[in-house]
This record gives C-alpha cells, structure tokens and sequence, in this order.
C-alpha cells in the first residue's frame, strides 16, 4: 500500500522551486460541507488555500492516480452515501482585488471567496451589477460554472474572465466571457471537457453609474412608484425576499433550487397555456420558452410542503428541496424522481436537475 503511505502522511512537494506542504487526510466526511448536510466520505480530502495548491495537488493527483473532486461552497451539490472516491478538494482560495479607473471597475476574486461576501463588499463600496445576486450562498468558483443568477441578472452579464487550471497539463487558462459558453445555469466547465478544469479566480466588470434592475416581478413590485433607488436598497430588496422564501440552509438542509425550469420550444409552450393560462413564462435569447416549474409544481400538482420522510419541498417555495433532519442521497434521489415523474406525468415534460451529483 506505498500510495496510500503516500498520500496519508503530510506531503512534501517541490513546486516552483518553493517547497510547501500540502494536508492530506483520509476518510472524511463530506456532509459537513454541504448545505444539504448529506454525503458520505471522501477516500482523500485537502484544502487549497492558494493557486499554487492547486498545481501541486494536480502533480499529487496525477503520480498517484487518484481522480480529483472539487468542491466550493457545497451549495448545489449532492453527494453520494457512499462517499467519493479519489482526492476531494475543499476550495478555500482567498483573496480579492479592486480596481478602478475611468468609472470602470473589476474585481478579481479567489474562487473560494463566499459569493455573498463579494456582493456586500461590492454594494457597499456604491458599485453596480451585482446587487441581484445577493444573499446566493456558495462560492466565487462556482458561480460561472453554474452561470448562477437570480431576479433577472445572470453572472455572464458580470464575468469578464474566469481563470482556471487544467487537471491534465497543471497549466492556467484565462478563459474570456465568450469563451465560459454561457447558458442557463450552464457553461463549458459542466461539459466533459470542462469538468478538467479548477476554477481559481474569476474577473467582474461592474460600474459606477445607478442602473438598477428592477423588472422581475418580485423587484418591481417592491419598488412601485420610487424613484432614485440606491444599490444599498436593491440588495436589502433582495435580501428580504430571499429570506422570506428560501430556508436559512444552517438551520434546514437545503440545495436552493433543486430543479431548473424546463425550455420548451414555443409551440410547446403554447400548448402548454392553453391548458394552463396563468403559468408564468420568459422567452428566452434563442426564440424557446422557459416554463415555471414552480408554478407547476405549486398550482397544478400541489407539492408544496410534500414530504416523504425528511426529504420534502420546503412550505415557502416549492422549487427548493429541504432535508428535514438526516435524508440520505438515496432518500433525496428518490424523492426527486418522484417529482419528475409527477411533472412528466401531467405536463409532458421532465425537469432536468439544477443539482450536481457526485460521489460513488
Ligand atoms: N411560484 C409558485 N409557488 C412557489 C414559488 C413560486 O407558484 O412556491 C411561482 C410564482 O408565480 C412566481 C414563479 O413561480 O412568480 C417564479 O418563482 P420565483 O420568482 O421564485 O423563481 P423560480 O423560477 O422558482 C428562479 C431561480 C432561483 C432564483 C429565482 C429568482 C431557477 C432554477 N431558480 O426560481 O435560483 O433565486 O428564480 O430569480 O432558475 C437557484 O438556482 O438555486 C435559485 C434559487
């Protein structure tokens, strides 16, 4: 057993010239960094505190052969009872830079920043773009993975560039806006070929002049008739009506949404409300339709509040599965299978998982 010697012992790897030590523990568990509070054990687990880990745990990983699994916040993933195999990587890379010159702003954060760090660092600095994403738990890293968004901004409409490194070749990539493929609560790095890729810092354009985003139903009504609104409010907005619908993930297990809203394509979406008038519905960029799921799930299938077992969908918003006490990842996939198959059932349509699932 030399590899598992190896890899179980603190480990010394020469890097860059610079010689560091990278933490290598065994067997731990994995539902303690997860939101949903579910996951068995990850075979090997490290921390990356820098980009520099990284490569050194790429050089580790390769020699030794073990498959690599990053995780940031834990927020939208579900992970196996049985556990993962291979190294488990726990993304704590720190750091955040501000620069501003001619009313143009960047910041370029660690992956492992909070979100939500970002966006109360940002609003309170008076800038602009991200307001509408606050109070989203998770990390910097995961946010173009997922194009993560929320009351009418998607993060491709800040990302200048996302910088990330190679599992295979242990080199850096700058990938620009374009390059980062961008679709709803999509991008490259959930293909095949991006999965190879550790997310470590991710570029935002943001601006100084007011702009608010005020068009989604929920804002618009907050805002009814005033004027001169300041970024301070919109994120307060935000915060508000995030915490009037989703459960504080300390207290309940909780992945947000579990499902994304099906695209159909506008014929179907016509058919669709005929049958069903009220369902609310956005077209989108390339001439389909998004459907609202929770409005399905809700209004036409009543599941608001279901549980079996701990599992359920939370009483205040249909669309977020909750673990009420000790769900498994069975109990969860089964639960949402039962979901799907409702939806599919009435609607003709089955919703695709928002949620990753990882492990054995
Ligand atoms: N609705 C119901 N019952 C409910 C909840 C909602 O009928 O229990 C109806 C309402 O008519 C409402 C409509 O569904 O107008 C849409 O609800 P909401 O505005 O909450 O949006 P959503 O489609 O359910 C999406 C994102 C959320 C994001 C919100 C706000 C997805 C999969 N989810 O939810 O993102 O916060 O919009 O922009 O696109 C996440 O991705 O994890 C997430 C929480």
């Amino acid at each position: 057993m030399e590899t598992l010697k190896q890899v179980t012992s603190l480990t010394r790897i020469v890097s860059n010239q610079k010689m560091s030590m990278l933490e290598i523990e065994q067997d731990v568990l994995l539902g303690q960094y997860t939101t949903l509070h579910i996951g068995g054990k990850a075979q090997y687990f490290t921390v990356a505190k820098a980009e520099s880990d990284v490569s050194e745990i790429v050089t580790h990983a390769k020699s030794n052969s073990l498959p690599v699994t990053i995780l940031g916040g834990g927020s939208n993933v579900l992970i196996s009872d049985e556990g993962i195999a291979g190294l488990v990587v726990k993304n704590e890379i720190d750091g955040i830079e501000w620069s501003e010159e001619d009313g143009a702003v960047s910041v370029r954060a660690g992956s492992g920043v909070s979100f939500d760090l970002l966006v109360k660092d940002s609003v309170e600095r008076g800038y602009w773009g991200m307001e509408n994403l606050s109070l989203i738990p998770g990390s910097v890293g995961a946010t173009p993975i997922q194009n993560v968004g929320a009351y009418g901004v998607e993060v491709k409409d800040l990302i200048k560039s996302v910088e990330a490194v190679s599992l295979v070749t242990g080199k850096t990539r700058v990938f620009s806006n374009q390059e980062c493929q961008f679709g709803y609560r999509d991008s490259f790095f959930k293909t095949k070929e991006g999965r190879l890729f550790f997310v470590t810092a991710v570029t935002f354009l943001l601006q100084t002049e007011a702009e608010p985003r005020i068009t989604y139903k929920d804002l618009s009504a907050h805002f009814a008739g005033q004027n001169n609104i300041t970024v301070t409010e919109v994120r307060d907005a935000v915060v508000g009506i995030r915490s009037s619908k989703f459960p504080d993930w300390n207290d309940i297990g909780t992945a947000g949404s579990f499902f994304k809203n099906p695209i159909v394509e506008a014929e179907q979406a016509k058919l669709l409300e005929e049958k069903y008038p009220d369902i609310p519905m956005f077209d989108t960029p390339a001439g389909d339709v998004k459907v609202s799921l929770s409005w399905l799930l809700d209004k036409v299938l009543n599941l608001k509040g279901v549980q079996h077992g701990d599992v359920g969908l939370y009483e205040k918003h249909v669309l977020v599965l909750v673990n009420h006490g000790s769900a498994t990842a069975m109990a969860v996939d089964k639960f949402a299978d039962f979901v799907s198959e409702a939806v599919e059932k009435e609607v003709g349509v089955r919703p695709e998982r928002e949620v990753t699932k990882l492990g054995k």
